[in-house]
């Protein structure tokens, strides 16, 4: 689990709003401010942090679906950054996304087999078998029943759209998936089911994941390692177990100590941290580190100056004073 199938150094992506009446006042908004992550082939890296750090830009970004405004994407060995999106098609056939809202991604107006096989279509495949053969092969792969090929989104559930969507990013059997929030639209019953078919499409299809979510309980079954991040930048990355076991960033502290234990002794006597404030603005981040006006460390050198990332036991980390 070496080599690595992405890479991503220093990347930034940078939005530039004009607001006012006339649309003169200009700012920018600083979504991504130079995160590193790497995913090795086989691997499942979970990226979290509260809403509006800027996880689901890093995916698209990543997908070039964004252009980056600095910093570099390496897939395969291959630096993407500055790909045209000509050049980017051949490659859109091995990074493919899985989206949130399995409402609103797939066309209404579409049935599912013509959804599951737009992907034949845009690139240009004749798959072995032929393509309706192949997307009813597929459908029951990710669960679904092969018969109900010609029925519209509108007639299965949340978790059966899912699956469609599923079924369409695996369809040309890329190496990396990029899921955004992939379950969290979804029941809580339906969750779990959605992330066992991920896990076993992962070996069977020797996939590489990059997942999206918030909810930590899912991060955790489904990681071999977490990033999380805070303000458009990377706080700390570490093994998943090792992670959720000693935390070094106070804000991976204060993540996980609002996640709910299951045993009521633990749940009862340990520490729970509550963030006060809110979320600055990524219009205007605070200097220094991104976190201290709401870290319950911070002194001045938190202030003035950014924290390198160093290493922490197994786990990169920034922060003046880890835990
Ligand atoms: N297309 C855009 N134009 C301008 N600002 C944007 C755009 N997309 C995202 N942003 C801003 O960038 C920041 C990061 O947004 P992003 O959607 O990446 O966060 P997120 O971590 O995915 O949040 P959530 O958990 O709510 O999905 C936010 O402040 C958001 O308002
Ligand atoms: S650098 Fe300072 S403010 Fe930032 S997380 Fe560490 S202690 Fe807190
Ligand atoms: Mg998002």
């Amino acid at each position: 689990m070496s080599e690595n199938i992405l890479e991503v150094s220093n990347l930034r992506k940078y939005f530039d709003i004009s607001g006012g009446i006339i649309g003169r006042k200009r700012h920018t908004v600083k979504a991504v401010d130079g995160v590193d992550l790497t995913v090795a082939k086989g691997e499942t890296v979970g990226l979290v942090g509260e809403s509006g750090c800027g996880k689901t830009t890093v995916g698209r970004t990543i997908l070039k679906l964004y252009e980056p405004t600095a910093g570099s994407i390496i897939f395969e060995g291959e630096d993407i950054t500055k790909y045209s999106q000509r050049k980017m098609k051949p490659l859109r056939a091995q990074m493919q996304m899985i989206f949130q809202d399995p409402y609103s991604s797939l066309n209404p107006r579409h049935t599912v087999g013509d959804i599951v096989a737009a992907s034949f279509a845009i690139h240009k495949v004749t798959p072995e078998g032929g393509v309706k053969k192949t997307v009813q092969g597929l459908l029951e792969r990710v669960g679904l029943n092969p018969e109900h090929i010609n029925r519209f989104p509108h007639e299965f559930s949340g978790g059966q759209r899912q699956r469609i969507g599923i079924a369409r990013a695996i369809a040309l059997r890329p190496k990396l998936i990029i899921a955004d929030e992939p379950v969290s639209a979804l029941d809580v019953s339906i969750q779990a089911q959605v992330v066992n078919l991920l896990d076993d499409l992962q070996s069977e299809f020797g996939l590489s994941y990059l997942i999206v979510a918030h909810d930590l309980s899912v991060v955790q079954h489904i990681s071999d390692r977490v990033v999380v991040m805070y303000l458009g930048k990377v706080m700390e990355v570490a093994r998943t177990e090792d992670l959720f076991k000693s935390p070094h960033h106070p804000y991976t502290k204060a993540l996980l100590s609002a996640v709910p234990i299951p045993d009521p002794t633990i749940e009862r006597s340990r520490e729970r941290i509550t963030l006060v404030g809110d979320l600055p603005s990524p219009a205007n981040p605070p200097t220094g580190c991104v976190f201290n006006t709401r870290c319950w460390k911070a002194q001045d050198i938190c202030r003035n100056s950014v924290p390198a990332q160093r290493t922490v036991g197994t786990s990169t980390v920034a922060c003046h004073f880890p835990e």
